[in-house]
């Protein structure tokens, strides 16, 4: 097995480029993972019981196992966690579609997919 130059792996990490959907992948850095949507977990929000004071690491990739949280699985995706911050006690709905407009919390986009 040869070890290829710079401009030979370039030219095969292009031709690795996938069509998904209406969006072209293109995988410059040979980023196996990297992603341009995240995943769809559900289509409903986690209702979630915060503390005032607490900070949350909401998962906006959507590989996390522990949902709607950050597990750190995003790496490599393109994607990073988003922070909330509770300013005070009680339920909180975080967006489980991955798709709202109101980062991390639930907007109702998931009502449209
Ligand atoms: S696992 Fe999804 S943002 Fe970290």
């Amino acid at each position: 097995m040869s070890i290829p130059t710079a401009g030979q792996a370039e030219t095969e990490q292009c031709a690795q480029n996938q069509v998904v959907g209406d969006h072209e992948v293109h995988n410059p850095h040979g980023k196996e993972n990297a992603m341009t949507e995240p995943l769809m977990v559900q289509k409903s929000p986690y209702p979630v019981v915060v503390e005032a004071g607490q900070r949350y690491w909401w998962c906006a990739c959507g590989r996390s196992q522990t949902q709607p949280f950050c597990d750190g699985s995003h790496q490599g995706s393109g994607f990073e966690p988003v922070e909330y911050q509770a300013r005070k006690s009680g339920t909180v709905y975080f967006c489980g579609c991955k798709r709202t407009g109101n980062k991390p919390l639930c907007d109702g986009t998931h009502a449209t997919l």
